[in-house]
């Protein structure tokens, strides 16, 4: 049986899992606020598959470890796992960090919905109050960010999505938090919407949604929600083509829920700003 942990004495232990897991800017990010902060900590990538997290979980409690951070694929896996389920993780399903509390039990938490609406609203200055938001795909990645979107009160989210049935689903699970609305990509009412977010995962194999281009109009913002060494994406580049406002990829996104995380572990919250500019 894999060993995940075995923690020499020393600061404050915290990781991030996943499968593949090289490639996260999560310890740089967490580190870089850690010197920011004055707060001395370790923060390592563990390479942890699907179906293992339990076994994971329970040998980073034991070894004495105090928080994770949870990407894919373990965020649903890791919902199920943990103990107690903070309301942003409840609604969602999902888990994308963990707290050891001082009694031992696994706090659940998902910080990516706050994360998405921090980085449009405070780094972009997007004011999302009576807009028109349309989100692209029904997978795990739009689930974790609708109730932070619907909580800034748009005039509609509308969901597009190729297999309608998992958009529908998600309006029935959500549609008390607010106006949200299901299609697939050729119903999607086609006039220009204020802001129009990729949740796909087609960015990851250099492909675009078949989205049609009314959709994008001179005053539409565009983001995505995964990010590129230069910002720039498949599905950025084809927004910009038809002539949106303004483009943006997902790694504010990425710091900003590693703000809240950090926030929640240390009680500090850092200076995004910096780190940023320095993953840039
Ligand atoms: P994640 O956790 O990253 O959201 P996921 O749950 O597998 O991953 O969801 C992937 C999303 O990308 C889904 O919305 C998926 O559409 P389907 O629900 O119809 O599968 C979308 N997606 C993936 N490949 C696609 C493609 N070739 N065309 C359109 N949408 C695609």
């Amino acid at each position: 049986m894999a060993n995940w942990f075995e923690i020499p004495p020393g600061d404050p232990y915290f990781c991030v899992v996943g499968s593949p897991i090289a490639h996260s800017k999560s310890p740089d990010i967490h580190l870089a606020f850690g010197r920011q902060c004055g707060i001395a900590l370790r923060y390592e990538r563990i390479e942890v598959h699907a179906r293992c997290f339990a076994r994971a979980l329970a040998e980073f409690v034991d070894a004495g470890g105090r928080g994770m951070s949870i990407t894919v694929p373990l965020k649903e896996e890791a919902f199920r796992a943990l103990s107690i389920h903070q309301p942003r993780a409840a609604l969602t399903g999902a888990a994308n960090m963990m707290t050891v509390a001082a009694d031992g039990s696994t706090v659940a938490d998902n910080a990516d919905g706050t994360g998405l609406v921090r980085d449009l609203t405070d780094n972009h200055g997007l004011y999302l109050k009576g807009r028109r938001l349309l989100l692209l795909g029904a997978g795990g990645a739009a689930r974790g960010v609708i109730p932070a979107l619907l909580e800034e009160q748009p005039s509609e989210l509308f969901i597009a999505n190729r297999t309608l049935r998992k958009a529908t689903d998600l309006v029935a699970q959500f549609h008390t938090l607010g106006p949200i609305g299901a299609f697939d990509y050729v119903d999607v009412p086609s006039r220009p919407y204020d802001l129009v977010i990729n949740a796909t995962s087609l960015s990851l194999s250099g492909e675009i949604p078949p989205l049609s281009a009314d959709t994008i109009g001179s005053e539409t913002c565009c983001y995505d929600m995964m990010y590129t060494a230069d910002g720039h994406t498949r599905f950025l580049d084809w927004c910009r083509d038809n002539g949106a406002a303004a483009c943006y990829d997902g790694l504010g996104m990425l710091v900003e829920q590693a703000a809240n995380s950090f926030s929640i572990w240390h009680g500090v919250a850092p200076d995004t700003a910096p780190v940023i500019a320095a993953l840039r």
